[in-house]
């Protein structure tokens, strides 16, 4: 009997094996059946779109190969303002987060090296959270103890003295996954496919997470002609409408906007944490860009803060923030550093969170070494204050300066309105795109404003993202471009944009 199931099952299989060789060939490839195909694979994998990464940066990255190949064209350089990658833009490392690192990856160093006093104490107790003495070991999934400790104190600082527990702060290999590792707590559908809510204009992480875990995006609209401000009617329009098709669950706000720019007021997130109360909503406060507020007049307000401040019944909701090593004057991408400090939340289901996170070990370690300088800075009359706030007011005063200069440039070209940058990295502004042109774009199959940014592209060398990546009110057409190419190489951008769009105008006039 053993043996006839033994035979029956091989006789399954190699059916199965067979009927896959045949679907392989019928797609068109030879060899080894492969197990895989489009037809079989995970759909919600397939119908994912990461714009900031897609076509037009594939496009460029191809251009940049044939301009290296000796290819003619009517520029010299790609300029890629798509992704908000500082150090890729030329901003450079700050000197204390690096010297921090390479005594933490080479401990060797500490005492043959006269890298600062207070450079060397950090090593020495970044080494000391390490299991082993060595950075090169997994940490706990929550991430190195003394580095949530001081995170704690950072948003304890940061909110007016409103505390933060260490244990609620989960270190992450950037913030992305700490959002990614939140949103996927929500996917439970016993009562209509579970509904988030995220602003249009988005940043695309958001609507590329939701479709991959299955979720209904939810999408509310940032008003444009008052600085994307995000209005309360506009969050009850989208929810309400939303409610026959899904269970809204969570709320998602980005401020600073990415990709608008806005910074919201303090009197606006009250009125967003009285509606997500009212609408029994979770809060994911994306606040990775709390360090890029450039604007008179503006100034960054922690969710967190403002919830505890309005007291009762709003200061027990949940809600989750995230940070970055990626952003502020840092710009540290590549090492993945980030945390996220989640309140209120469930006992039971937090420990559900971080044994969901524990299936990844832990974030990178160098990762977490670099938030730790973030989050515990040199102080006052340390050998490395100086020289940190210089390079820090450097880049921000910077990054400030190019924010001006870009909106007012792209307000000086005919057909194209942009709201002022108040804070994060990038400028979204409006363009009006000739008939002929939408025309040419249909033709072609294309969104209008992903036509116009091709053009720009094999034109002038310039990446940017078209609208249509982030979302944006039906009709309209924008692109999103950073602030971070160098002053002068961005001078030269604007100079050869501003020419570029009047040649497409009369193009297509
Ligand atoms: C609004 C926003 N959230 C999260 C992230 C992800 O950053 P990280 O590099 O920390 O994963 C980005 C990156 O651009 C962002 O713009």
């Amino acid at each position: 009997m053993k043996e006839y199931n033994v035979l029956l099952v091989g006789l399954i299989m190699s059916a199965s094996v067979s009927m896959l060789h045949t679907s392989a060939m019928a797609n068109g490839s030879s060899g080894t059946a492969k197990t895989i195909t489009l037809d079989n694979m995970n759909p919600h994998i397939k119908t994912m779109e990461y714009a900031v990464r897609g076509p037009l940066v594939i496009r460029a990255t191809e251009i940049e190969k044939e301009l290296a190949a000796g290819a003619q064209k009517p520029f010299k350089e790609v300029i890629k303002a798509n992704i908000g990658d500082a150090h890729a833009m030329g901003q450079r490392p700050i000197t204390f987060i690096r010297q921090v690192l390479a005594l933490v990856s080479y401990p060797e160093l500490i005492d043959k090296s006269d890298f600062p006093a207070d450079v060397k104490t950090k090593a020495r107790e970044i080494l000391a959270g390490c299991k082993g003495g060595s950075a090169g070991s997994y940490s706990d999934s929550s991430g190195i103890e003394i580095i949530r400790k001081h995170a704690a104190e950072y948003i304890t600082r940061r909110d007016g003295g409103i505390p933060a527990n260490p244990d609620d702060i989960i270190l992450c290999a950037g913030a992305s996954e700490g959002i990614r590792a939140t949103l996927k707590l929500f996917v439970e559908t016993s009562a209509g496919e579970p509904g988030v809510m995220i602003p249009i204009p988005q940043y695309p992480l958001y609507s590329a997470s939701l479709a991959e875990f299955g979720m209904h995006q939810i999408g509310y609209y940032l008003n444009e002609a008052t600085g994307w401000s995000l209005d309360v009617p506009e969050l009850e329009r989208s929810i309400k409408e939303a409610r026959g098709i899904c269970r809204p669950r969570a709320l998602v706000v980005i401020n600073p906007g990415n990709p608008t720019g806005q910074v919201l007021t303090k009197k606006n997130i009250e009125e967003i944490i009285k509606f997500a109360h009212k609408e029994g909503l979770f809060i994911l406060a994306d606040e990775v860009y709390q360090d890029n507020v450039y604007a008179k007049g503006s100034e960054y307000h922690s969710f967190k803060k403002v919830m505890m401040e309005l007291g009762e019944p709003y200061n027990t909701m949940e809600l989750a923030s995230y940070f970055s090593t990626s952003k502020g004057y840092m710009g540290e991408c590549g090492l993945r550093g980030g945390y996220s400090e989640v309140v209120n939340l469930d006992k039971s289901v937090k420990a559900m969170l971080l044994k969901s996170i524990s299936a990844k070990l832990c974030p990178t370690v160098l990762g977490q070494a670099t938030m730790d300088c973030v989050v515990d800075p040199p102080k006052p009359g340390s050998p490395s204050y100086d020289l940190f706030i210089k390079e820090k007011t450097d880049v921000l005063q910077s990054l400030a300066k190019r924010a001006v200069m870009i909106a007012d440039t792209f307000n000086s070209i005919p057909g194209i309105k942009c709201n002022p940058v108040q804070g994060a990295m990038y400028a979204f502004p409006q363009i009006t795109i000739p008939a002929k042109a939408i025309e040419a774009a249909k033709a072609k199959g294309q969104a209008a404003d992903t036509f116009y940014a091709f053009e720009l592209l094999e034109n002038t060398g310039i990446c940017i993202v078209p609208g249509t990546g982030f979302g944006q009110y039906p009709g309209t057409y924008h692109f999103r471009t950073t602030i971070l190419p160098q002053p002068e190489k961005l001078a030269v951008m604007l100079d050869k944009f501003k020419e570029f769009h009047v040649k497409f105008v009369e193009k297509y006039s």
